[in-house]
């Protein structure tokens, strides 16, 4: 009997903002069968975060949210943000929610998954040849880079000045890259793309330098450089040349909403953010879609797949985890879709969406 199966997997559920809250709930209710169907106790409490946070209690993560994921297993977020708070100050910004949940629990590799195959290839705005067989792993590094080093303010009117900073050591370059590898080495490719700005930036020539060290470590994988220019290029022109992608905290970003475009949409991109030890984190790479958030409409998909990895990852469930990503296929093979996926006929709602992945979960 492993460790999560002798007691309850605890989960802590942070639904956030806009849509957040909408796909969260309908990723519960599919952990809720998933964990029936399987036999998986799970237990689920919830927490405050972001902009609902911000109103009711003044902070973007309040304290208590905070120890209810350091005693919990995992982490369910669905997105924290919206116009209404981005006017405030730096530290008053729901996105620092996400920042402190990262930071505070070491959780430096983001896997971004985009996969087209199947009854996807339809939702793709690539020609069929082109993206069909798309199987791309994003790693990003979470907890460094641009994102965290220091920023500043100076001066008035046009003599103002503001300054971001990208700070890398190698330490955090090798284990992100690392962990890249050991990902790598499951999938049949075993093709690592180090993607970067060396031709231009000190920490991306450190980061080439790095990677191609760890490289060494793994010489049953290949492993090659590409600029981050060019890939994004790639990533539309040929998506099926790249297996797991490493690259850093900004770049990741970036490439990993491109990616989800090559699939159609934000809507079917899940992650986990993982560190050396519990809890993960686990999201739906879209953010909380102000223009469509209390409609009812927005893809539960991306959170029902986060489902997933959280069972692969922080349960070890692999059977339930394929499961679940098996009914999700299923309801999409028989022509479920919401808008946002488009195709022909009456669109999906998120409940009823959930209702039909639920039907063919077994
Ligand atoms: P977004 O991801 O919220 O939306 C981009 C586009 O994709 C929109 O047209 C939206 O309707 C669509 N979309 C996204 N998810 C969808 C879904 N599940 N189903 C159907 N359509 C979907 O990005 P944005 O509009 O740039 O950002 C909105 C807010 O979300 C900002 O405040 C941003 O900071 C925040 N955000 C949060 C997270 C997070 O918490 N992890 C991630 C990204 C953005
Ligand atoms: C993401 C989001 C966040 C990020 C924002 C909301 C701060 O875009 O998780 O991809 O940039 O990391
Ligand atoms: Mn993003």
């Amino acid at each position: 009997m492993t460790a999560a199966s002798a007691r309850a997997l605890r989960i802590a559920v942070v639904p956030g903002d806009g849509i957040g809250g909408e796909v969260i709930a309908e990723a519960v209710r599919v952990l809720r069968e998933a964990g029936r169907r399987f036999e998986i106790s799970l237990s689920f409490e919830q927490g405050m975060a972001g902009g609902e946070a911000i109103d009711a209690r003044g902070t973007p993560i309040p304290d208590d949210t905070v120890n209810l994921c350091a005693r919990s297993d995992a982490i369910l977020l669905g997105a924290c943000g919206g116009p209404k708070w981005d006017t405030g100050p730096r530290h008053l910004r729901p996105e620092q929610a996400l920042f402190t949940l990262r930071r505070r629990f070491g959780l430096y590799a983001n896997l971004r998954p985009a996969v087209v195959r199947g009854p996807l290839v339809g939702a793709s705005p690539l020609r069929r040849e082109v993206a069909e067989g798309t199987d791309v792993l994003i790693v990003r590094e979470l907890t460094g880079g641009l994102y965290f080093g220091p920023q500043s303010r100076a001066g008035e009117g046009d003599g103002m000045t503001a300054q971001d900073t990208l700070p890398y050591s190698a330490g955090e370059v090798r284990r992100v890259v690392r962990a890249a590898c050991r990902i790598a080495r499951t999938r049949p490719r075993r093709k690592v793309t180090s993607v970067d700005k060396a031709n231009v930036l000190e920490t991306s020539r450190l980061w080439r330098e790095v990677a191609a060290d760890v490289g060494r470590e793994f010489p049953d994988l290949t492993l090659e450089h590409m600029l981050v220019d060019n890939c994004a290029m790639q990533l539309v022109r040929d998506p099926r040349q790249f297996d797991v992608v490493v690259t850093d905290n900004m770049f990741g970003d970036i490439l990993s909403d491109e990616a989800a475009g090559v699939m159609g949409t934000l809507g079917l991109m899940p992650s986990a953010s993982l560190g050396d030890e519990p809890p993960g984190l686990f999201e739906p790479v879209h953010g909380t879609a102000p223009d469509i958030a209390g409609r009812g409409i927005a893809n539960p998909l991306a959170a029902i797949l986060t489902g997933a990895l959280l069972l692969r990852y922080s349960a070890n469930h692999e059977a339930a985890a394929s499961a679940i990503e098996a009914a999700v296929l299923r309801a999409l093979q028989d022509g479920c879709r919401t808008t946002d996926m488009g195709g022909s006929g009456a669109a999906l709602g998120t409940t009823a969406m959930t209702d039909a992945v639920l039907a063919r979960l077994s």
